[in-house]
């Protein structure tokens, strides 16, 4: 496995990235990368802490990150960080909606603020930042572009994150929807990356707690045996926001090792036949 940038340093030379949930797990990732493409970058969540402990430790220099809290819920919120965003570098040229909310439980177990609560978050979150952006763009004139990130059960749904499961179909449709619309329009683009598990702490505590741990451990799911790696994410990433990516719109980009797919095969579940069964089956045929 590759683990280094996929791109050339100055890719991102005079752009500024704006990342939600940008202060942790897979958005520090990606903060890092497009840092290391020449970025400047734009990180916020709620907890303003986070987010200044990220750019200390990514920006020492403390000019390429702006950090700024903000809730992904609140139009108010989202309308001042864009606003202090393109006060502060000059303009946003990229925008990624990456932040998240999930929990694990029966559906029948939740209330209607624990739906309200994820789905705010991730569906309404992503519809508050790509109208702040997506006007600020239109009335700029700038051909600006736009990566959500989802997951593969916006495409198969799955029990026990319901909410999420909504949530992230709503958005897989957001992104279908504008880049037709906005495409034609305007020349903005919008694709998804639907990853797989990469461990984050946010997810993992979450999503498999230590009792659910081995009957839960995703490697045991994915055909080629492993999690990904945080950099095989945001190499996607950063080439799908990128000049390279110009005519990929609307596209939502699986990145799992094949595990959806295990899950959908109908015959996959032989997988777990031996070969010396199939040694046998194939003796008896040939009888
Ligand atoms: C059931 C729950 C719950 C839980 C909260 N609620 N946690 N219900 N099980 N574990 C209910 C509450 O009881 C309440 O309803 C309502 O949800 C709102 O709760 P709050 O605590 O007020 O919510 P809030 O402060 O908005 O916090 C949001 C949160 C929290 C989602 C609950 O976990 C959070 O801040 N998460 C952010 C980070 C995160 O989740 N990262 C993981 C992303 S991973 P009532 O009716 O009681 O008032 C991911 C990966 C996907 O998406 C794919 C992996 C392979
Ligand atoms: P994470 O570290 O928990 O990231 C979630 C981020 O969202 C946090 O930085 C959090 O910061 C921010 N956030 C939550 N609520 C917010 C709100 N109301 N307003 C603003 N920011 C908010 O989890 P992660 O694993 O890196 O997940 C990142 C993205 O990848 C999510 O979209 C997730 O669904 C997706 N994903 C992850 C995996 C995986 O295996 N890790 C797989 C598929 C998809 P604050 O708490 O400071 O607000």
């Amino acid at each position: 496995m590759l683990s280094k940038n996929m791109l050339s340093p100055d890719t991102y030379e005079g752009q500024v990235v704006l990342i939600t949930g940008g202060g942790t797990g897979l958005g520090k990732s990606m903060t890092e990368h497009y840092l290391s493409l020449g970025a400047k970058v734009i990180i916020t969540s709620r907890k303003q802490d986070v987010l200044d402990e990220t750019a200390k430790a990514l920006d020492p220099s403390g000019e390429n990150i702006f950090a700024i809290s903000g809730d992904v819920r609140k139009a108010d919120d989202v309308d001042r960080v864009v606003a202090a965003s393109v006060a502060h570098f000059g303009k946003i040229d990229v925008l990624i909606n990456n932040a998240a909310g999930n929990f694990v439980m029966p559906t029948e177990r939740l209330s209607s603020r624990a739906f309200e609560s994820i789905i705010g978050i991730v569906l309404q979150g992503s519809i508050n930042y790509c109208l702040a952006v997506g006007k600020y763009w239109i009335k700029e004139g700038i051909k600006g572009n736009i990566l959500n990130i989802i997951t593969t059960y916006a495409f198969t749904g799955t029990a026990f994150t319901v909410p999420s499961a909504c949530a992230k179909a709503g958005v897989l449709a957001l992104t279908r929807s504008l880049a037709v619309e906005w495409g034609k329009k305007y020349g903005i683009r919008i694709n998804a990356v639907a990853p797989g598990p990469f461990p984050t702490e946010g997810a993992w505590q979450r999503l498999i707690p230590p009792a659910f741990a081995d009957l839960a451990d995703p490697a045991k799911q994915i055909p080629l045996g492993r999690v990904g790696e945080h950099i095989e994410l945001t190499n996607l990433c950063t080439y799908l926001t990128s000049p390279y990516a110009a005519y990929i719109n609307g596209a939502d980009i699986v990145i799992d090792g094949g595990e959806w797919l295990m899950g959908a095969g109908q015959f996959n579940q032989y997988l777990a036949i031996p070969e010396q069964m199939w040694d046998m089956l194939e003796q008896m045929r040939g009888k």
